[in-house]
């Protein structure tokens, strides 16, 4: 979704309709703006393209110099006018994007006390809790601290309050929002091509802060509510989409993207407010094996999948690299559904290897990320993912799209199937619905990634070790890791170490060990002692409260505590991070590592 907000001495409502248009690549099913007329806030919201919006503006127009737009991409609630933002209550009007988790135990206090609801989204609660905080007297600044410190999730906001003429107040936590700066004029938006019409003159919020500005300028506070001072920048406006604003590199942004392109492409087959898997164009009762095809990171993305379709759907399912699948001439029965996987859609191996089971008889998916592309055009069902564009060669955000668009078709083919009842389905909507939260909260504590990473740009090999799903992330830590660093790296089932690779362990060596607290997390410690007793470095990726092995050098990474489902969403951000920091080190070409390519299109 999109996010801008003005306040200035001009009519705003053109202003506000030039920055969602050039907003509208981000969502697109409804639109609205808000705006305050002589003291009081009025809105228009429209159903569909930005175009119908302007339709409605132009029967009942706004005269203003301050308000707020949003355009909105269904995450929760049909894409109609009731749920389109601006949401309203009492002296409240705001836009949002995210994901706020404990709306639900929210709303049913609100309600208890009296407040009706409008609309079926998240966001709507946020408006009333504010209000309520208001009403009691408190300062709008005050207020607005209180009501973010009751919110959990991944989350921008742009508020409007009646009664303060001239102030939008804004807040970022996990989605980006950047103050614009301009001559008796500010702006908030979700990014530096919302304001890219009016200003080049940028501050990038910091996780966590929140913000008042009015037409002078800009009051920042960090998430303790002490006042801060954030750089104002100059970024270009005309390419700020394929720019790298406030990162150094396309990888260390897209890496930070996806809390939101995680939290789309779930949307997209859960419902949060409804705790269900949507009812997809896929029929999983009506299939007994699946067989996944890709190359590269979507190769590991689909070995994901496999564990999660088999443990949670009991639903057989084969995952095999596209160049050995196209010349193997596989045996495959009639009910089986060949699903297709890869960011660009145009991967030749991946391609022919699609064409061929469609050619066979099989139904046919495809989990892509550019949707006008080939695979999304040859089969039966297109299975989006919403990463956006993925400048970076070595793919990040493309590949937790790619495991969250799995995780949540294996939870639809789970509930299809019978495996999964409502209370089940309802705790893992639930959990997939924390990672954008959780994933923001990895991004956010590098520090200690960091300083390992410095390490790491030592050594001349590296094993990553994992168990279940960790082990495909344990082999695209590997593939990372050799991508932008050029260090030699493998990934390894952390079980099959004692089979071969242990030979390899020596103090130069280190291992990198995914070790979430799931059912297997003694058998990974385990085998972190087996190379701690050889000398090995070891790099432990496990929670805080995770018991550490004994061993002498033994270095640890802490990544939120996490639902099992969602760990490789989860602890594929310090998995990238090691790498990212490591070649950041190393001073190699991060975005265009030699000898690769973004899309292979020849065999
Ligand atoms: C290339 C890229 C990889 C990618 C693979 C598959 O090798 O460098 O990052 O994983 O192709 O691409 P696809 O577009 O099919 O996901």
């Amino acid at each position: 979704c999109g996010i801008i907000g003005v306040t200035g001495e001009g009519p705003v409502v053109p202003r506000l309709l030039d920055s969602l248009k050039r907003l509208e690549y981000r969502g697109y099913d409804s639109a609205g703006v808000a705006a305050v007329v002589d003291g009081r806030i009025e809105r228009r919201r429209a159903k569909g393209k930005i175009r119908a919006l302007e339709e409605v503006l132009a029967d009942e127009p706004l005269k203003a110099t301050v308000g707020i737009g949003h355009t909105r991409w269904a995450t929760h609630g049909a894409p109609n006018v009731p749920n389109a933002h601006p949401h309203q209550a009492g002296r409240v009007t705001l836009v949002h994007n995210g994901i706020i988790e404990n709306f639900a135990e929210l709303k049913a206090e609100l309600a208890a006390q009296g407040h009706v609801f409008e609309s079926q989204t998240d966001t709507e609660v946020v408006a009333h809790l504010l209000d309520q905080t208001l009403s009691k007297g408190a300062a709008p600044l005050d207020a607005f601290k209180a009501t973010l410190d009751r919110l959990t999730g991944a989350y921008a906001l742009a508020v409007l309050i009646e009664g303060e003429d001239g102030l939008i107040l804004g807040a970022r936590r996990g989605s980006p929002l950047v103050v614009g700066w301009g001559e008796g004029e500010m702006y908030l938006g979700s990014d530096a091509l919302a304001v890219g019409p009016f200003t080049q003159k940028i501050s990038y919020l910091e996780e966590g802060d929140y913000v008042a500005v009015d037409r002078s300028g800009a009051r920042m506070f960090d998430a303790g509510g002490a006042s801060v001072d954030r750089p104002v920048v100059q970024v270009s406006a005309s390419s700020a989409m394929v720019e790298k604003g406030e990162y150094r590199h396309f990888m260390e942004k897209e890496i930070h993207e996806q809390p939101d392109s995680v939290q789309h492409t779930l949307s997209e087959y859960l419902d949060l407010v409804t705790g269900k898997a949507k009812t997809g164009a896929i029929d999983f009762a009506a299939i007994d094996r699946i067989q996944i095809i890709a190359c590269g990171t979507a190769f590991y993305a689909g070995q994901i999948g496999r564990y999660t379709f088999e443990r949670i759907a009991g639903l057989p399912c084969d995952v095999e690299i596209a160049s050995e699948f196209r010349y193997r001439s596989p045996a495959l029965s009639k009910s089986t559904l060949a699903v297709a996987v890869s960011q660009s859609g145009e991967t030749a191996d991946t391609l022919a290897s699609l064409t061929w089971c469609k050619r066979e008889g099989l139904k046919t998916a495809a989990v892509v990320n550019v949707h006008s592309s080939s695979m999304a055009r040859e089969a039966d069902i297109l299975c989006p993912t919403h990463a956006g564009p993925e400048i970076g060669v070595a793919s990040t955000k493309a590949f937790t799209a790619q495991v969250a668009a799995l995780l949540a078709l294996a939870v639809a083919a789970g509930v299809q199937r019978g495996r999964v009842d409502a209370d089940k389905e309802a705790e893992l909507v639930k959990a997939l619905f924390e990672s954008p939260r959780l994933i923001a909260e990895c991004a956010e504590h590098h520090a200690d990634i960091e300083a390992v990473a410095h390490d790491l740009a030592k050594a001349r090999d590296v094993l990553f070790l994992g168990r279940g799903a960790m082990f495909p992330l344990a082999m695209e830590g590997a593939l990372k890791l050799k991508e932008i660093s050029y260090i030699h790296a493998e990934g390894y089932a952390a079980g099959e170490l004692k089979h071969g690779p242990i030979a390899l362990i020596d103090e130069e060596t280190p291992t990198v060990a995914l070790a979430p607290l799931d059912d297997v997390f003694e058998k990974t410690c385990s085998n972190l002692q087996e190379v701690s007793a050889r000398g090995g470095p070891v790099i432990m990726i496990a929670p805080e409260t995770a018991p550490a092995p004994h061993g002498a050098d033994i270095r640890r990474i802490h990544p939120p505590d996490c639902h099992p489902l969602i760990a490789p969403l989860v602890y594929a951000v310090p998995v990238q991070l090691l790498a990212y920091y490591t070649a950041v080190h190393k001073g190699t070409d991060v975005d265009q590592p030699r000898n690769l390519a973004k899309s292979v299109t020849v065999e």
